[in-house]
């Protein structure tokens, strides 16, 4: 079977990585994205944001892939053609063993120049000494490639346009999937959120796997009110039980 997974930060909260939008928890509680997360905010100040984002990156680099992310790598053993299209910046998907992950908006772990692009070997955005508490303003590093160029993290901002390669190949992917997962993301962030619509569209098969209800919840074909741990292994168990059965067969089944 053909598998999409489009995941948010929902994904990575049993790894201990926070979302954004949870009461109390989620990061645009505590932080504002409008100073942290924006082209303006870099260029008006760039050690805020380098700082928050080195803080981030160390917060990454000590979190483990969860059951979810484990269950996800664990359906392409089973013989599954799976596609990750996630929202994440962090490498969990990787580190758990998916072999396909298109990421929407860009990667926590690496950076590159603001102005020429180029990459800087080893990555100061991973470099000891990594930030322990909530991150401290630290000058961005100038880049060794150009005349005044400093280097940002190679995340999409708001306001910035996705990757268009990623983009491509997750609108393609979805288009052509056989079962469609929409895990831990609050669907509130475009265009990614556009995407269940085009399984929805073409009438293939759209499961939600998240704790609370979103905007999808009513026009998946299933909502599973579930940690996303849990939910992939819902899935798991009834690939399982039933290898040959087509993806509507599948959500006809009981959940155990
Ligand atoms: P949000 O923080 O908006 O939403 C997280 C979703 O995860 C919510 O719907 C939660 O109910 C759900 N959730 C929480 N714990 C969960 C768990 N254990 N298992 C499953 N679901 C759980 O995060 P995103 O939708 O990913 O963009 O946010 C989208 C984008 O907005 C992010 O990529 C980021 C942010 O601003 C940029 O930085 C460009």
């Amino acid at each position: 079977m053909r598998i999409v997974l489009l995941t948010g930060a929902g994904m990575s909260a049993e790894s201990g990585i926070p979302t954004f939008r949870d009461a109390l928890t989620g990061l645009w509680a505590r932080f504002d994205p409008q100073r942290l997360a924006t082209p303006s905010a870099f260029r008006e100040d760039p050690a805020l944001v380098w700082g928050w984002y080195r803080w981030r990156a160390a917060r990454v680099r000590q979190a483990r892939p969860n059951a979810g992310h484990d269950g996800i790598a664990a359906l392409e053993t089973l013989g599954h053609a799976v596609t990750v299209i996630t929202q994440n910046v962090d490498d969990l998907h990787e580190r758990a063993g998916s072999s396909r992950v298109l990421h929407l908006h860009g990667r926590l772990l690496s950076s590159r120049c603001s102005d020429c692009g180029a990459r800087t070997v080893p990555d100061p955005i991973v470099a000891a000494p990594l930030p322990t508490d909530d991150g401290a303003r630290e000058e961005p590093p100038a880049c060794a490639h150009c005349d005044g160029g400093r280097l940002r993290p190679d995340v999409v901002w708001f306001g910035e346009a996705l990757p268009d390669d990623a983009w491509n190949a997750a609108q393609e992917a979805i288009a052509a999937c056989d079962l469609l997962l929409v895990v831990g993301t609050s669907g509130l962030v475009h265009p990614a959120a556009a995407l269940p619509a085009i399984a929805l569209l073409r009438g293939s098969p759209v499961v939600e796997i998240n704790p609370d209800a979103t905007g999808l919840s009513t026009q998946a074909d299933a909502a599973w009110r579930l940690p996303a741990s849990r939910g992939i292994q819902r899935l798991i168990a009834l690939l399982r039980g039933s290898p040959r059965a087509d993806a509507r067969e599948l959500l006809a089944k009981r959940p155990s």
